[in-house]
């Protein structure tokens, strides 16, 4: 057998690794002690509703922002000792996009790939290439601050994509997408997953999450809540089915809470919306109470997040 240990070694080892991440702004704990691993090839999310630390998390590990304390490697790369390396293999994407003013759609994308090493024929086809798979060539000789807010998006994904990096970080990527578009980026991350590349994404549309990470983490101030597949998530911590409860009147609720306070079912009550999640699998009997009324539905993410909070996560 031919084999070669350090190769081996390298394709097991994990694309992203971060251990006991930490960031303070002040008396601000952004980030407060979070560690997970990226395999390659994998799409891994980070959901959690405004203010749970996915921007700075995902900053840290663009080595555009310092740690505060633990450690981020990419590759076999220290973040905090080969930032400027770590930049060149990564694909970013950030939440406000950044575009230089005064070029043209197509000349900022050519001078993006121009400046990351490709040559000026090769940038120029390239972006052409991402112009029209994100629906932007009529525009290619419009300037970019013509562009609306949604396009604006377009283009920094197809910037972020242009050089075909290995690993690529997309903070909310679709916020702000009508759902055309947002279908566009949603096929174009799975072309780039069939292709091998890594991705870390943060989102706070439980459903985007859903359909594209194989696995994620739930974010609120600055920690993780729960790490795993989606499915898996959904089973463990809501239940393939939950019941969604209207009661006629406060004693029907008292009583609901009473029957369910024996069992491993648990009410949540968020607004006027009350919600029976299972952490066994089975589907909660609310049978047989005056004045309680349950349709069942499926579990998800967004149930998840209420199991573990008490709060919504505001899937707008
Ligand atoms: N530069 C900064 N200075 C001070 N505080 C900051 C800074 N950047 C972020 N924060 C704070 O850190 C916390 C986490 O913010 P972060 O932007 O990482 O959240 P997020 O999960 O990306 O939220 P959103 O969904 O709104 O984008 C918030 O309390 C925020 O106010
Ligand atoms: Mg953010």
């Amino acid at each position: 057998m031919n084999s070669k240990p350090d190769n081996n070694d390298s394709a097991d080892r994990p694309m992203i690794r971060v251990q006991n991440l930490y960031k303070q702004f002040g008396e601000i704990n952004a980030v407060n002690g979070i560690s997970f691993q990226v395999n390659k090839g994998e799409t891994y999310g980070l959901l959690g509703p405004n203010g749970a630390g996915k921007t700075t998390t995902m900053r840290m590990l663009s080595a555009l922002s310092p740690l505060t304390s633990g450690s981020i490697e990419v590759g076999d790369m220290n973040v905090s000792e080969r930032g400027r390396e770590v930049r060149e293999i990564l694909g970013v994407v950030t939440q406000h996009d950044g575009h230089d003013s005064g070029l043209t759609v197509l000349q900022n994308l050519t001078l993006h790939g121009y400046l990351e090493g490709l040559s000026r024929k090769k940038s120029k086809e390239r972006a052409i290439e991402v112009l029209t798979f994100f629906g932007l060539e009529d525009r290619q000789s419009s300037n970019v601050y013509e562009l609306s807010g949604g396009m604006k998006r377009r283009l920094a994904i197809s910037r972020a994509l242009l050089t075909q990096p290995p690993v690529v970080v997309l903070d909310e990527p679709t916020t702000g997408l009508d759902p055309q578009s947002r279908n566009r980026v949603w096929e174009q991350l799975a072309v780039m997953k069939r292709a091998g590349v890594t991705v870390l994404m943060s989102t706070h549309y439980m459903e985007e999450a859903a359909t594209l990470c194989d696995r994620l983490s739930i974010m609120d101030h600055g920690k993780i809540l729960a790490e795993g597949a989606p499915d898996d998530l959904v089973e463990e911590h809501a239940g393939q089915e939950v019941a969604q409860v209207r009661t006629s009147s406060d004693s029907a609720l008292s009583e609901l809470r009473d029957r369910l306070a024996e069992t491993s079912f648990r009410l949540i009550e968020v607004g006027a919306i009350a919600t029976v999640t299972s952490q066994n699998g089975k589907r909660p009997d609310v049978s047989g109470i005056a004045g309680v009324r349950a349709t069942f539905r499926p579990g998800n993410l967004e149930d998840v997040f209420i199991s573990l909070t008490g709060r919504e996560l505001r899937d707008e």
